[in-house]
């Protein structure tokens, strides 16, 4: 393995990570972002060249969100019986955690290397109410990637008061050799039997279905076109998907979700229990409608809402208490 560092503007390093096949993965500290995934040289990751085209056109693009990724309700949280009000920045509610959040910062690192794998390390510290959420935050994402093409994600954190965490990352695949192709072309299986439904426009509230005989099912291998062809008012009305589906079983040994096109696939394991499928609904997005349906996320996380549906899972997390996650995404070629 072999690790390589060059500036990425703004004050931001690149760091590229390449296995023994000649497969590279790049990451910055911006954000502590995945920035680009070159397999059998094909890039297949929705990507920009600088810092600076990151904060301008996308600053969610491969990074890491918090504190809580997703939408808060009313930007309102409470824990222990006491009440936060967060910082609006989508109408009422808190998207990823507010402005300026993880995916802006600088982050510290530092890179580690061995014969079969090689790692970094970001690390941050939120402040105490840093967008009125409580407790001074210690968090560390280390990437590792290997000779089989992984790339695991291990997120740690730690606070010093109660709070709610639940991070994930923000990376969007794109298999086309030319990033001018959209992915309906694309095949996607996931082990979910349930999603959360969105009724509305803010996109909370979320009520949990059964895919079985809905445009939602994806428990067999489906074209993604068919996604963009729906009739179905949600995917209408949002252009797409941009829903929690509930993993089946949480675990690491199985596959939960398939990417697939031609003989390239994308395989994602995670401990969270649901998986935000954002197909890159970007129409009426002045600068990124050119982008639209250019890429899909697969955000590990518990599902947002869980601060008020408990059957969802819990984004709490106790003064003192570790938090501890992995997500580990495969591209396989041939099989
Ligand atoms: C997704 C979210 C989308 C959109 C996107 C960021 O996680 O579900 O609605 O906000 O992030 O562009």
């Amino acid at each position: 393995m072999k690790i390589t560092k060059e500036e990425f503007g703004l004050g931001a390093t690149l760091i590229c990570l390449t296995n023994q096949k000649g497969n590279s993965i790049s990451f910055s500290n911006l954000g502590a972002r995945v920035v680009a995934w070159e397999v059998t040289g094909r890039n297949i990751l929705r990507s920009y060249k600088t810092a600076r085209e990151y904060l301008e056109k996308d600053p969610y693009c491969g990074a890491t969100i918090g504190r809580v990724a997703g939408r808060i309700k009313a930007a309102y949280l409470k824990i222990n019986n006491q009440e936060f009000n967060l910082q609006k920045n989508e109408g009422e509610q808190t998207l990823h955690g507010g402005e300026e959040s993880f995916e802006t910062k600088l982050w510290r690192f530092e890179s580690f290397e061995s014969e079969t794998s090689a790692s970094v390390t970001f690390s941050l510290i939120s402040n105490h109410m840093e967008n009125g959420f409580p407790g001074k935050l210690e968090v560390k994402v280390t990437y590792s990637y290997d000779d089989e093409d992984n790339w695991t994600i291990d997120y740690e954190a730690l606070s010093d008061q109660d709070t709610s965490f639940n991070p994930t990352n923000h990376v969007y695949f794109n298999l086309n050799q030319s990033k001018k192709e959209d992915i309906s072309n694309h095949f996607l299986e996931m082990s979910a039997s349930r999603y959360l439904s969105l009724k509305n426009e803010e996109k909370v509230d979320g009520q949990i279905k059964e895919v079985t005989g809905t445009d939602f099912d994806f428990q067999s291998a489906k074209l993604l076109s068919k996604i963009f062809e729906s009739q179905e008012s949600e995917l209408l009305n949002f252009d797409g998907l941009d829903h929690p589906f509930l993993l089946d079983e949480v675990s690491l040994e199985k596959t939960q979700a398939t990417l697939s096109l031609d003989d390239l696939s994308l395989r994602v394991k995670t401990d969270r229990p649901s998986l935000v499928i954002f197909t890159a609904n970007f129409k009426g997005v002045d600068i990124l409608e050119q982008e639209s349906h250019k890429s899909i996320t697969f955000e590990s996380q518990v599902a947002p809402g869980a601060e008020s549906n408990p059957e969802l899972g819990d984004i709490s997390l106790k003064a003192g208490e570790k938090y501890q996650s992995r997500t580990i995404y495969q591209v396989k070629i041939g099989e």
